[in-house]
């Protein structure tokens, strides 16, 4: 089904059905009636589907493999409760996230933890709740480890390769003056595990690298691949043994019908084999691998309803629409410039022979959802759905303007229940006090 050119096929397991959008067989207009907007709707098989994909490839092409979810992505306790069953671990960076996972039911056996600047109390918190590895990223981390673990914890350091990946600079995160990582150029990685052995409480078992985020080139990850095998050969030759390799994530996905991202199964398929004969070529122990794929597994499940209100034309200039959520539900594009692709729910394969800015309701004049997104004529109270929303949406959601945090609702077979519940304006300021202070 096309509008505007676009195959609304192309995003996930959308269809229409009489011109209506439908999402996990629920037509996504119903859905802004029974639930309100803006709203976030999750297709819960759509992410299964490509979460299983990620590890019926691995179980077929390499060895020994955890698929760690980024939680980054999407944080909720839904989504744990529906990959863990599957298999799948986490990749969490903060303790809220650890916490977030246990709450879902994800076992900490199964749990790494990044972030390069993990504060006490969060080493404290996933000691006490044993999570199998923490990815290592400071000096500062390991002596808060050396006092405050009891027995050898398993850490992977966190690497620099040096590959420039094809994407936006602020996702990008491994090239040379990235905040992540030691770089294994100029010597500071190998350093780094070598004094690792000196120290108590810290048990070394690999490394891990992310070269980036919405990458669309298989290159990149190969050229990864070379960079971490070659490395791990060297730290062989030293007497070091990698046990596991931790790839990140960073496969890219659907926003507009120009991203031309290949499956989760091609990308995985194809990085797996050339890992194999990586691992085979330099004759090094095929390690551990681990992956963390967060906005492939997530995104294109996603769509955000919204209703469209004020409609303003500025006389030659443009026509603006502005719908009842923006930079608060949606940072991406005041953030990263971001590209997405809308479609009118009932009208969804209408020809888009209108050009409109879609406004956010937020008080900032960069506050825009889609730049000259081209619909058909859009009304006051037409439901708007912007696609692929899925990772990086409610995750980096704000309150800004108090404005609330949309609920989330999950969608599966036709039928649709809370994945996360509306925020009321007692939740926002629940933790408000206006303070007083004693009169001495
Ligand atoms: N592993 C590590 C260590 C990461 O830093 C990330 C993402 C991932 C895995 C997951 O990457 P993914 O498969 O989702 O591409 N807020 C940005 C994306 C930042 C990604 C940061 N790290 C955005 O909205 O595009």
């Amino acid at each position: 089904m096309k509008n505007n050119g676009v195959a609304v096929g192309l995003f996930g397991d959308l269809a229409v059905d009489k011109h209506r959008l439908t999402v996990g067989g629920c037509y996504a207009s119903d859905l802004a009636r029974e639930y309100g907007t803006p709203l976030y709707v999750f297709d819960v098989d759509r992410a299964v589907k490509t979460a299983k994909s990620y590890v019926d490839v691995l179980a077929r092409e390499y060895p020994d493999f955890t698929v760690c979810y980024a939680s980054k992505a999407f944080c909720c306790a839904g989504i744990y409760s529906l990959l863990a069953p599957l298999g799948l671990g986490a990749d969490v960076v903060s303790g809220g996230e650890l916490y977030t996972a246990i709450k879902g039911g994800m076992s900490p056996s199964k749990i790494y933890f990044h972030g390069n600047n993990k504060t006490e109390s969060e080493i404290a918190f996933a000691l006490e709740n044993g999570v199998e590895c923490f990815v290592v990223d400071s000096e500062r981390e390991l002596e808060l480890m050396e006092k405050l673990a009891q027995k050898p914890q398993n850490v992977l350091v966190r690497v620099n390769p040096g590959v420039e990946a094809h994407t936006h600079r602020f996702i990008q995160t491994t090239t040379v003056d990235s905040k992540f990582g030691f770089s294994i150029a100029d010597g500071t990685a190998e350093s780094f595990i070598r004094a690792l052995g000196a120290r108590k409480n810290v048990r070394f078992v690999g490394i891990a690298c992310h070269i980036g985020s919405q990458i669309f080139e298989k290159q990149s990850f190969e050229i990864a691949i070379d960079k971490m095998t070659d490395f791990i050969s060297r730290l062989n030759e030293l007497g070091i043994a990698v046990e596991r390799l931790d790839l990140g994530g960073g496969f890219g996905i659907h926003y507009i019908e120009q991203d031309l991202p290949l499956t989760p199964e091609r990308y995985m398929t194809d990085s797996a084999r050339y890992l194999v004969k990586a691992i085979e070529k330099r004759g090094i122990r095929p390690p551990h691998l681990i992956v963390e794929p967060g906005r492939s597994i997530v995104g294109e499940a996603g769509i955000t309803l919204y209703t469209v209100g004020a409609i303003k034309t500025i006389k030659d200039v443009k026509t603006y629409a502005a719908v009842d959520g923006g930079m608060f539900d949606n940072p991406r594009v005041a953030l990263y410039d971001a590209d997405y692709t809308a479609v009118v729910a009932d009208r969804a394969d209408a020809a888009g022979d209108r050009e409109y800015d879609i406004a956010g309701k937020c008080c900032e004049s960069g506050d825009v959802l889609i730049r000259s997104a081209k619909l058909p004529e859009l009304h006051a109270g037409d439901v708007l759905a912007v696609l692929s929303t899925g990772a990086y949406h409610y995750s980096m959601a704000s309150n800004y303007n108090r404005n609330a945090v949309p609920p989330v609702v999950a969608v599966k077979n036709g039928r649709s229940a809370y994945m996360v519940k509306p925020q009321t304006y007692d939740d926002i300021t629940r933790n408000d006090v206006i303070p007083m202070f004693s009169e001495d």
